[in-house]
């Protein structure tokens, strides 16, 4: 599959997973468990082939508005990977503290998606040949699988 149609995939799928969490009153907490921990799998997943094959891809065929997208891009990863994520792991899922803060991550997840599909991918399309594109994906498809196999 190609580079950016797998990633806007990836996207749906774990936007459709945080609107579902959303979705979870505090009484299921076996649900949001659940739902959670696919999440965490499926983000890692994909920030983990972002950031060591399509987004150092990106940034080596642009310029210096591709190295600020780049950054901006691994921050907004760092900031939902290494602060929300772990706070919500550690969150009592039957407590409404656990709803406000999957609505941050939902929102911060949002946000970072639409950004990239909209400026960092609009943009990759006119910096990369179909080709390259093609065999990043090919790449992406067996980091991801690996990554997902490390979680089982
Ligand atoms: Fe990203
Ligand atoms: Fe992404």
């Amino acid at each position: 599959m190609d580079a950016i149609k797998l990633l806007k995939t990836d996207h749906k799928l774990v936007k459709e997973l945080l609107t579902q969490l959303e979705e979870t009153s505090e009484r299921a907490t076996k649900k949001r468990a659940t739902l959670l921990h696919e999440i965490q799998v499926n983000l890692k997943a994909h920030t983990t082939i972002e950031e060591e094959i399509f987004y150092p891809a990106f940034k080596a065929a642009g310029r210096k508005d591709e190295a600020k997208m780049y950054f901006e891009a691994l921050e907004e990863h760092r900031a939902a990977e290494d602060l929300v994520l772990p706070d919500l792991l550690n969150t009592d899922p039957g407590s409404v503290e656990f709803s406000g803060r999957a609505k941050v991550l939902k929102e911060l997840i949002e946000h970072h998606a639409d950004e990239e599909e909209k400026e960092m991918f609009k943009d990759a399309k006119e910096l990369l040949s179909k080709e390259e594109l093609a065999e990043l994906g090919a790449q992406m498809e067996a980091r991801k699988a690996e990554v997902i196999a490390s979680f089982a």
